[in-house]
């Protein structure tokens, strides 16, 4: 019997909870048990730790948010790495740990794996950005929402002849930019792997506004650069990591002086990551979770769950969460033809 701790770590995406029960259900219905560790990595340096069976994972499959709570601690910057969380997992009897986590939560799960303990990483994250696999969940639910709101934008901007300039998260990527802004049918759609002319833009827009259609929805990725070069932010969280947001405002003062259209904007923001996962979400999150129990199960230890094509395989984590994933210049060409 192998006894699984599981954790979520880093920001919160909808279909965490789905996961959760998915590793449960698994381990349970094979004879092992799981405990629930509070807040990330913190509840494992803290010793919050609690059994976690298949009652207490019943009707959670559609809640957003995680019933474990999360952190972005990490236990190499806030305490002595490994080292910090050997007394809880022996104390427990953890032989292995689940982590369900974005990119800088699976790179210190990896490092922890290369020193000795036993992990299972399943990627997690609104912003798409993991390399190691072709999606994550929480994306789904993330683009879903930024293309309802594009699609009630886009009424309110119709109405006042106004630029409606939308920002969406994404960090270094703009994953969420492009499918939203291709699924609302944005005119215009910045990304971080792409530079930007705003005087290019701005021109475009007029000719698109000149030629009767005279509102435009322009989405921002919150990773893109301000006009001087500048990444822009919202100052440092408690965690001392960079909150980016705020560009679309410097961007949409620019084509507002540019094209002399009234130009309004519009940071989404968390409630991105807020709410219930759509149906593709809580699918993919819950085979993650039954994929993670398996692996842990069966000794996979130091690996990743990972999506390719409708499958999901084990892939080795250090490489799968070295370098960020970000849009290929293939899907940026396929937006040159919906564009203003
Ligand atoms: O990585 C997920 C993400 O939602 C990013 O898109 C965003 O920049 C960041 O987290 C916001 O984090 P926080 O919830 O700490 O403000």
């Amino acid at each position: 019997m192998t006894h699984i701790g599981v954790l979520t770590a880093g920001g919160d995406c909808p279909g965490l909870n789905a996961a959760i029960r998915g590793v449960v259900a698994r381990a349970v219905a094979g004879g092992s048990r799981v405990s629930g560790i509070e807040d990330g990595w913190q509840g494992l340096m803290d010793g919050r730790v609690n059994p976690l069976g298949r009652d207490d994972v019943r009707g959670i499959l559609t809640r957003g948010g995680t019933i474990l709570g999360t952190s972005r601690t990490d236990p190499y910057e806030h305490g002595d790495g490994l080292v910090s969380l050997k007394p809880v997992l022996a104390d427990n009897g953890i032989d292995v740990v689940v982590v369900i986590g974005g990119d800088g939560s699976l790179r210190t799960a990896a490092r922890l794996g290369e020193e000795g303990l036993a992990v299972v990483g399943v990627p997690k994250t609104i912003d798409n950005d993991i390399e190691g696999t072709e999606i994550s969940f929480g994306f789904d639910t993330a683009v879903q929402i930024v293309t309802d709101s594009i699609d009630r934008l886009t009424t309110t901007a119709e109405a006042h002849n106004r630029i409606m300039v939308v920002e969406v998260m994404g960090r270094q990527s703009g994953w969420i930019a492009v499918n939203a802004g291709l699924a609302g049918g944005a005119e215009a759609i910045l990304v971080p792997e792409e530079d930007y002319d705003l005087d290019d833009l701005a021109r475009r827009l007029l000719v698109r506004h000149n030629s009767g259609r005279d509102y435009s929805i322009v989405i921002v990725a919150e990773g893109v650069p301000g006009p001087s070069g500048n990444r822009v932010t919202m100052g440092i969280d408690h965690g001392g990591f960079e909150r980016l947001g705020g560009v679309s405002a410097v961007i949409a003062a620019e084509l507002e002086a540019r094209t002399g259209y009234e130009t309004r904007v519009m940071i989404l923001g968390h409630l991105q990551r807020g709410g219930t996962p759509t149906a593709f979400d809580r699918v993919l999150a819950t085979r993650m979770g039954i994929r993670a129990a398996e692996a842990a199960i069966d000794g996979d230890h130091g690996m990743m769950v990972a999506c390719v094509g409708s499958d999901l395989v084990l892939v080795p984590l250090s490489p799968a969460v070295a370098l960020p994933r970000l849009v290929p210049d293939k899907r940026l060409a396929e937006l040159t033809w919906f564009l203003a």
